[in-house]
C-alpha cells in the first residue's frame, strides 16, 4: 500500500469549543476507510477538512508524502480529492453530459468558445462505464432517482481525475437497491485504485466494503482496524463506550382497536387509491423504493399535499384534514425525514424547537409555564442522548444526527395519538437508534398507533409487527412480522417482478 492522504495532529473548535481533538488518520491509495462514530463525534467535521469546506485550526496534512495546505474546496478538487454532498450538486434541468462537464467544459478549440457536445456525450458514456452504468448521457437529470443523480455526481468526480473521493453518509437517501447500486460503484472505484472515505451509521455496509475504520470518540480518533477482522460488537463498544445487547429491542403488544383507517386516498395528479388500517399495539411498517409514494402518502394523509378523493378515520371518528393544523387537531404527528427542510427551525433553540409544537401543553391561562417546558426538554435530550446536550443552543450548530433527534423530540412531546415516522433513524449512530426504538415502544404501550416508513430493511424487519410495501404509488403487499423477509419485501417493492 502507498500512502495517498495523511492528517497529523489536527485541531479544530467553534467558537472556541474543541471538535476535533489532535486527529490522526491515513488513507492509502484504493482503499474503502470508513469513518465510524458517534452522532456529533467529528466525522463530518473531519472530511470538512480534508475537502476544504473548513479550514484547520492546527496540524499538517501531507499528499502522496508532500506537505499540502488545503484552504478551499477548489485546492482539494485540484490535488485529486472530490465530494459527494449528502445534498447533491447536480442541475435538474440540464443533462446528464451537461452536469458531468458542469464547469469543465470541452470547447472545440481554444480560440471560440464552442461547447464540443460531442466529446462531452462520448466522454460521459465512457464514464459512466467505468461506474458499470449505462444511463443516457442525454437524459435530464431531473428524470433520475436519486441514487443515479448520485452515480452522475461520482462520474463528475472522474472528470477532475480524483484520486480519492470522500462521502458522508451517501445511502442515507437511498433505496435498498439503490443503496446496493452504490456499494457496487465503489467497489469499482476501489478496483481503479481510487481510495474512498466513507461515513456511514449503517454498519451492514461497512463490513461489506470497507478495508480499514477508523473510529472516532468525542473528536479524538480511537483506533483504525482491519474491517475483516474486526467484529461489528467490537466496532460498537469502540465508538460507544460500550457493548448494546440488542439493537432492535422488540416488544410485543396486545393488539388493539382500529387507530387509523384510510379508505380510497387518491392523491391529486394519481389514479390510484390507497386503502390500508393501522392498530393500537402493531407498529406498522411501510417499505418500498425510494419514489413509490411512501413520503407522498403520508404527507397526504396529514393535509401537506391536496387529496383528491377518500376518506381518513382516527379511532374511528372521520377527520377532515386540509392541512396540518387539522391533522394536529386530529391528532396525527409527523415526523418528517427532511430535518432541515421542514422539521426544525434552525436559528432558534433547541428548547424552541422541542416545544414549539406543544405550546399549548405548556400554557396555563395566559402564561407560559417555563419551568415545566424546560424540563421537558431536557428530559428528552437526556433520553435522546442529544449532544451537546444544552437546550440553549441553536439547532445549526449540532450534528446531522442530533438534529434528526430534535424532530423527534418535537413530535414525542406533542400530546398524538398517531405518529407517521418518515426514515425515523436517518443519520442517527447505532446506539442512540435503540433509544428512538425504545421511544417507539413506549408510545404503543401508552396506547398510541405508530407508522413507520423506512428504506432501510433491518430496521423495518427488526421492529415492525407488519409491513406494508408500496410500489409505484400502490400498496402491492401486506405481510405479517413472522411471515415477512428481505426477498419478500423487495419482490413486492419492484412490483412483483
Ligand atoms: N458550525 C458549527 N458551529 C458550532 N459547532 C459545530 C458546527 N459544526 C459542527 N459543530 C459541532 O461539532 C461537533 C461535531 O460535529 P460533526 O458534524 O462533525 O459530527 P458527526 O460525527 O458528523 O455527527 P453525525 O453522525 O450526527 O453526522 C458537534 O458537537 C457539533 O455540534
Ligand atoms: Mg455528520
Amino acid at each position: 500500500m502507498a500512502e495517498l492522504l495523511r492528517l497529523k495532529n489536527i485541531c479544530k473548535g467553534f467558537a472556541g469549543i474543541p471538535v476535533l481533538k489532535n486527529i490522526d488518520l491515513d488513507i492509502q491509495v484504493g482503499e474503502v476507510h470508513v469513518l465510524l462514530g458517534e452522532n456529533g463525534a467529528g466525522k463530518s467535521t473531519m472530511i470538512k477538512i480534508m475537502t476544504g469546506a473548513y479550514t484547520k485550526d492546527e496540524g499538517e496534512m501531507f499528499w502522496e508524502g508532500k506537505k499540502v495546505e488545503i484552504k478551499n474546496p477548489s485546492d482539494a478538487m485540484n490535488i485529486g480529492i472530490a465530494t459527494i454532498y449528502q445534498e447533491l450538486n447536480v442541475i435538474p434541468e440540464l443533462t446528464v453530459y451537461e452536469n458531468i462537464f458542469l464547469g469543465r467544459e470541452l470547447k472545440q478549440n481554444s480560440k471560440f468558445s464552442f461547447l464540443n457536445r460531442k466529446d462531452m456525450k462520448k466522454k460521459a458514456v465512457q464514464y459512466l462505464q467505468r461506474l458499470g452504468q449505462d444511463i443516457s448521457p442525454d437524459a435530464k437529470v431531473s428524470s433520475l432517482g436519486i441514487g443515479q443523480q448520485q452515480i452522475v455526481e461520482i462520474a463528475k468526480a472522474l472528470t477532475i481525475d480524483a484520486k480519492l473521493i470522500v462521502m458522508d453518509e451517501p445511502t442515507s437517501s437511498l433505496s435498498a437497491s439503490e443503496a446496493e447500486q452504490l456499494l457496487e460503484t465503489i467497489m469499482e472505484l476501489r478496483k481503479q485504485g481510487i481510495a474512498i472515505v466513507y461515513i456511514s451509521h449503517r454498519l451492514e455496509e461497512l463490513k461489506r466494503i470497507g478495508d480499514r475504520v477508523t473510529i472516532l470518540r468525542d473528536g479524538k480518533t480511537i483506533e483504525t482496524l482491519p474491517v475483516k477482522e474486526t467484529s461489528t460488537d467490537k466496532m460498537i463498544q469502540l465508538m460507544v463506550g460500550r457493548t448494546l445487547d440488542d439493537k432492535y429491542p422488540k416488544e410485543i403488544f396486545q393488539l388493539g382497536t382500529e387507530g387509523l383507517r384510510v379508505e380510497n386516498l387518491r392523491l391529486k395528479g394519481s389514479q390510484k387509491a390507497i386503502s390500508f388500517t393501522a392498530y393500537q399495539g402493531q407498529i406498522l411498517g411501510i417499505s418500498g423504493l425510494v419514489g413509490a409514494g411512501r413520503t407522498e402518502l403520508a404527507r397526504g394523509i396529514f393535509g401537506v399535499n391536496p387529496v383528491e378523493t377518500g376518506k381518513v378515520f382516527v379511532f374511528g371518528q372521520e377527520v377532515n384534514i386540509k392541512s396540518p393544523k387539522d391533522a394536529i387537531q386530529a391528532g396525527l404527528a409527523f415526523i418528517t425525514e427532511d430535518r432541515k427542510g421542514e422539521g426544525l427551525f434552525l436559528d432558534q433553540t433547541l428548547e424552541f424547537n422541542m416545544s414549539i409544537s406543544s405550546l399549548k401543553k405548556f400554557r396555563k391561562s395566559l402564561f407560559l409555564q417555563r419551568e415545566q417546558m424546560k424540563k421537558s426538554s431536557e428530559g428528552y435530550i437526556r433520553e435522546l442522548q442529544v449532544r451537546p446536550g444544552d437546550i440553549h443552543k441553536h439547532a445549526r450548530k449540532l450534528s446531522g444526527g442530533n438534529q434528526q433527534k430534535i424532530v423527534i423530540a418535537k413530535w414525542l412531546c406533542t400530546e398524538a395519538k398517531v405518529f407517521i415516522f418518515d426514515e425515523p433513524t436517518r443519520g442517527i449512530d447505532v446506539g442512540a437508534k435503540v433509544e428512538v426504538y425504545r421511544l417507539i415502544n413506549s408510545l404503543v404501550k401508552n396506547g398510541c398507533v405508530v407508522i413507520i416508513i423506512s428504506s432501510e430493511l433491518p430496521e423495518i424487519l427488526g421492529i415492525c409487527d407488519r409491513i406494508l410495501v408500496m410500489s409505484e404509488g400502490e400498496i402491492t403487499a401486506d405481510i405479517m412480522r413472522e411471515e415477512a423477509n428481505q426477498e419478500k419485501i423487495m419482490k413486492a417493492a419492484t412490483g412483483g417482478v
